[in-house]
């Protein structure tokens, strides 16, 4: 497939990291090649959040509402090799079947806690559906939030397996410094020392991503 890689950052549940991993994977990605964030989420968390610093977001973050009329995201952001969606909360929207049926890859970042998870557990059969119009479709859980190494225990890695599609290896630790890079409106890879370890699990993950 030509054109832009496009990456869904997407589950129904709210809080379960969607914003947080869609801003550090376009920050991470923009050191590449350019890259844009595509915040299809209405309230506009991404957008908030480019806004707040005083320095510029090293991705380009672009507020888009999806309408009733057609939107082909691959050929409005062609000029950028990277585009990251961050979806609503809600994956019966229009939005979030629009991203799952533009994008290479869907990275599903989940909680490592059950309710978290049952709240999920419809997405396979929507990764399914896409997968019609969108065979080419690859998707991945991403557990986020994880305390230690030891948190994604053996009962965790059974209730994910639940799910059936692959998880990723990388693992998205609980870090205070991804509420400081939002609220300071940057991403860890501009928080010097203070990023170091954050920037490193994203970049393994981007590198997981991208092989
Ligand atoms: N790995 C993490 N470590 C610490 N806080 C996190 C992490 N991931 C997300 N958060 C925090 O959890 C809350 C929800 O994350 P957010 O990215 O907004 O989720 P979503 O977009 O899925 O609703 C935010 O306050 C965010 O700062
Ligand atoms: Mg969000």
């Amino acid at each position: 497939m030509s054109g832009p890689l496009v990456i869904a950052v997407i589950n129904q549940k709210g809080g379960a990291g969607k914003t947080t991993v869609a801003m550090h994977l376009g920050a991470g990605l923009a050191r590449r090649a350019s890259a844009v964030v595509v915040d299809l989420d209405p309230q506009g968390s991404a957008t908030q959040w480019a806004a707040a610093g005083t320095q510029t977001f090293p991705a380009t973050v672009k507020h888009l509402r999806v309408g009733a009329g057609a939107v082909d995201l691959r050929r409005d952001f062609r000029a950028y090799p990277f585009v990251v969606l961050d979806c609503p909360p809600a994956v019966d929207s229009r939005a979030a079947a629009l991203a799952l049926q533009s994008c290479d890859v869907a990275v599903i970042p989940v909680l490592p806690s059950p309710m978290d998870l049952w709240a999920s557990l419809r997405l396979p059969q929507d990764i399914d559906e896409a997968r019609r119009n969108n065979p080419r479709l690859r998707a991945y859980l991403l557990p986020n939030q994880i305390e230690t190494r030891s948190a994604l225990s053996a009962a965790m890695q059974e209730a994910l397996a639940e799910f059936g599609l692959p998880v990723l290896r990388t693992a998205v630790r609980r870090r205070g410094i991804y509420k400081t890079a939002a609220l300071e409106g940057v991403s860890a890879y501009q928080l010097g020392a203070r990023g170091q370890s954050a920037v490193a699990e994203i970049e393994g993950l981007i590198e997981e991503i991208l092989a």
